[in-house]
């Protein structure tokens, strides 16, 4: 007879078991807890830290500092067939030529196509070229750009390491906000630019950035700090470097979303070339 007690307590203990472990894994479960109360944004995933294989056979999200989901880099896009790296980016230049598909066109020196690692683990992008760049030719180089240079330094990496371009390939008059047509005009080379590139990771800079890459129109001061996904890729929304030399008492909370960056990353194994900067 106690022999039978102890079976059925035994069975009893394993369903409980069982249950627990089920729930933690549906939506009922930890992860719905988390949706619920907000801590996690839908169209991100959360929960505890996912063994290795499931992270890399799973597409991307990655929540607040639980999970990071990276899929490998492969010489072609899996969805469109297109080149990637160094050929997708020079395909996609050729592709944008002499372009005056919007108004911008008539008012640039030099197109800002973009530059660094085609195969850059970090790709950030910003709103558009100013002065400096329309000059050069190349974004970020003015007194922003410098402290975006910076900012990546301190993360570990160097400039060219990672892979910097803009939202807008050319400069806005007299630095005035992108208007909805040039965005429209601009936005399909930067989804193309990124899906050569395929980072792990991208960090998009300030509010234009930010609410062109996730349709999200909420205030950056909100959005800055919680991970979120393009296209499948984990992005870090953060302050524009202009605006931290406007004010830079926001240089730290912009080094702590630097920071989660390179933490979730490191997660998936991804470390920068000279992490003792960090
Ligand atoms: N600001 C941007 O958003 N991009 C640049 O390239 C330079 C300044």
């Amino acid at each position: 007879m106690a022999a039978e007690g102890d079976e059925r307590e035994a069975l009893r203990a394993l369903v409980g078991q069982l249950k627990t472990n089920l729930g933690a894994r549906g939506r009922s479960g930890l992860l719905g807890v988390a949706m619920r109360s907000g801590s996690i944004k839908s169209g991100t995933l959360g929960g505890s830290r996912a063994p290795r294989e499931e992270l890399a056979r799973a597409k991307p999200a990655l929540p607040h500092a639980a999970t990071l989901v990276v899929s490998a880099p492969t010489e072609e896009s899996a969805e469109t067939g297109a080149p990637r790296g160094a050929e997708g980016l020079k395909l996609l230049r050729d592709d944008i030529g002499d372009c005056q598909r919007c108004k911008l066109a008539g008012g640039r020196t030099n197109l800002v196509y973009g530059v660094g690692n085609p195969d850059a683990d970090i790709v950030f992008v910003g709103e558009a070229p100013g002065a400096d760049e329309d000059a050069r030719g190349e974004p970020f180089v003015g007194k922003a750009g410098q402290l975006l240079t910076k900012m990546i330094e301190a993360m570990g990496y160097r400039r060219e390491d990672v892979y910097i371009c803009n939202v807008l390939k050319c400069r806005p008059p007299g630095n005035r906000n992108p208007e909805p047509d040039e965005v429209a005009s601009c936005e399909p080379f930067l989804k193309r630019q990124l899906a050569a590139i395929r980072p792990r990771m991208i960090v998009a800079l300030g509010k234009f950035a930010v609410q062109c890459l996730l349709r999200d129109d909420a205030p950056i001061s909100r959005l800055r700090g919680n991970f979120r996904t393009y296209e499948g890729i984990p992005l870090m929304p953060t302050f524009h470097p202009a605006y931290l030399l406007r004010d830079p008492s926001k240089k730290k909370p912009a080094w702590e979303d630097l920071k989660s960056v390179n933490a979730a990353l490191a997660r998936v194994g991804v470390t920068p070339p000279n992490p003792a900067a960090t």
